[in-house]
């Protein structure tokens, strides 16, 4: 019996065929699933990441709390047009950190994953306040509440715990300090020794333009000033070539 022969065996039997369908694509399932189990990590390490301070981590959960994500994608895709337009195309990386991430494709606002010190402080609490005043065109809602609702802190190594519980490797120290970190963040005049050494890069100051009182705006706009700022691609050796 040839090979041919054999083979219309399978093909005449509906049931033989299925059966046999069924096995080769399992094979092609595990082929393709089983080495991730045996991977430590699928995410390429990268240096400079850490987890967020606790305001940027506040600042994170108001962001996410207005929906600024139902307008902004913080996922730079490696196009030119998008890396001539925001820098350097988003590394899996970067938002190792991030429960949940913020990726998507729904941009009617630009993407915001490396608007990092791209504007002021200023710019960005007039702008949240009422986006026409500084473009004009701005579709944007107004976000002028949050310079005057107080940033509420129970217990801010709460919040830290809850990511920990997720895999991000905060420290007992960072518990332990987490109260005082995110006060100090937004207070010009604070010993900020301790914070950096746990947060290497946090960008320190009065985020709001009220150095008396700690806000939601404080904590949004020390986040957003912070996005896309921790990996420094100037040294980042990028062997795919783009750029
Ligand atoms: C209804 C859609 C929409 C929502 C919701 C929205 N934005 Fe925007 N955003 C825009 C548009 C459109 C622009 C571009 C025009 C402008 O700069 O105002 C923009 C621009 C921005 C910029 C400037 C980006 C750049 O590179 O110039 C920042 C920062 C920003 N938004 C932050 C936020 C934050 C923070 C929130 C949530 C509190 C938010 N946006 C919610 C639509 C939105």
């Amino acid at each position: 019996m040839s090979i041919l022969d054999k083979h219309q065996i399978l093909e005449r039997n509906a049931t033989l065929l299925l059966v046999g369908s069924l096995l080769v694509v399992s094979i092609g399932g595990i082929v393709e699933i089983a080495p991730l189990f045996y991977l430590q990590n699928t995410i390429e390490k990268v240096e400079g990441m850490r987890p967020y301070s606790p305001l940027e981590l506040a600042g994170r959960n108001i962001y996410i709390r207005e929906g600024c994500y139902v307008c902004h994608s913080q996922m730079i895709r490696p196009f030119r047009d998008e890396v001539e337009r925001y820098g350097h195309y988003s590394l899996a990386a970067e938002s190792m950190y991030d429960h949940p991430f913020q990726w998507g494709s729904k941009r009617t606002g630009p993407d915001l994953a490396r608007v990092g010190g791209r504007y002021s402080n200023e710019w960005h609490v007039q702008h949240l306040i009422r986006p026409q005043d500084v473009v004009p065109e701005s579709v944007m809602p107004a976000y002028a509440f949050l310079k005057e609702t107080q940033l509420e802190i129970n217990d801010a190594s709460a919040e830290l715990k809850a990511n920990r519980a997720v895999g991000v490797p905060y420290s007992d120290d960072m518990f332990a300090n987490a109260d005082a970190d995110i006060r100090a963040q937004a207070d010009p005049d604070a010993d900020t020794a301790g914070l950096l050494e746990r947060y290497p890069k946090a960008k320190i100051g009065d985020f709001d333009g009220d150095p008396k009182r700690l806000t939601e705006m404080d904590a949004l706009v020390a986040y957003l000033q912070m996005l896309g700022t921790l990996v420094d691609f100037s040294t980042y050796d990028d062997a795919t070539g783009y750029r």
